[in-house]
């Protein structure tokens, strides 16, 4: 079953002179597995709409469920939270304990697991974000470095097992390996314990690299719904938006530009480098 947004309207200060809609009428179903990048300039709307996907927030009009949980009821809405993991933009809030190991344990115990089953998820979970037990599992959060905490965090919320994995800026900060690691720790998640990733990002690169299905917001409304390649592809509209495209999608633009041939739908480095090596082989 999906998460459905139906006509979901947030006004901030609702009532006040200093009212402001920052969410518009929005309808959008996000449907299981899918891999979905939320892209929009600052201010569009993406952080109070992700808040809305587990109750954090709720709708000045309008509705969110969770696998057909209605989230306005107070008496059910635990239950779509429960499959929602939640990645904040900064990490150090979700940080407290002592040690990693505890840390990322701390969700697991709370739903009530047996010992040796939350041993077993904090194992696991530490493998997948890439930190190694010997070295970090007795070390304090506060120890870490900036692309280490943001994975440690991201640990917490996989041994949970969520079904919807929502990530609020999750690379912002990180230097490129920090990226690169935080980025492949979301693909193996989603591909080792099958869940759903909506994944907001500034970052046009890493959305290209991972979604299947970007949505763009502007002015708390979606503005284009679609396939990396369609969104990605038009450098022009994005600029409009604010918004970069692709570095890769550039460079085929100013390629193209300059006379030579490159296919309309390439947005990712490594279609690029497969065009540009046919194309000094001579093949195209
Ligand atoms: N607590 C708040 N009170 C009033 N306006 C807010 C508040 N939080 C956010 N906004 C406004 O709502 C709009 C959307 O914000 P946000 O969802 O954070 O956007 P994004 O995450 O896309 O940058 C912005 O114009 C922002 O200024
Ligand atoms: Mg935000």
């Amino acid at each position: 079953m999906p998460i459905v947004l139906e006509k979901l309207t947030y006004t901030y200060q609702n009532g006040s002179i200093n009212a402001f809609t920052a969410l518009n009428d929005i309808d959008l179903t996000i449907n299981d597995g899918e891999f979905v990048g939320l892209i929009g300039h600052t201010g569009s709307g993406k952080s109070t709409l992700i808040q809305h996907l587990n109750g954090l927030m709720q709708p000045t009009s309008g509705k969110v469920y969770v696998d057909g949980i209605d989230m306005s009821d107070k008496k059910v809405r635990k239950l779509g939270r429960q499959r929602i993991g939640m990645a904040f933009q900064y990490p150090d809030y979700q940080l407290f304990a002592e040690t990693v190991a505890k840390d990322i344990a701390f969700g697991p115990k709370n739903m009530g697991l047996t010992d040796e089953e939350v041993d077993r998820r904090v194992r696991e979970a530490m493998r997948i974000v890439g930190l190694n037990e010997t070295v970090f599992a007795d070390k304090s959060p506060f120890e870490l470095s900036g692309g280490e905490k943001r994975r440690a965090a991201l640990a917490g919320i996989i041994a949970m097992y969520p079904k919807y994995l929502v990530l609020d800026e999750p690379m912002a900060g990180l230097d490129p390996s920090g990226r690169r690691g935080v980025l492949e720790t979301i693909e193996r998640f989603r591909e080792e314990l099958n869940s759903t990733v909506i994944m907001v990002s500034h970052s046009m690169d890493d959305v290209a690299k991972s979604a299947e299905r970007v949505i763009v917001l502007q002015d708390g409304r979606i503005y284009r719904d679609g396939a990396p390649a369609d969104v990605f592809c038009d450098a022009e509209e994005l600029n409009r938006l604010g918004l970069d495209a692709p570095f890769a999608a550039r460079l085929a633009a100013e390629l193209r530009r300059r006379g030579c041939n490159v296919p309309s739908d390439i947005y990712t480095n490594e279609a690029l480098a497969c065009f540009i090596e046919h194309l000094v082989k001579g093949e195209v």
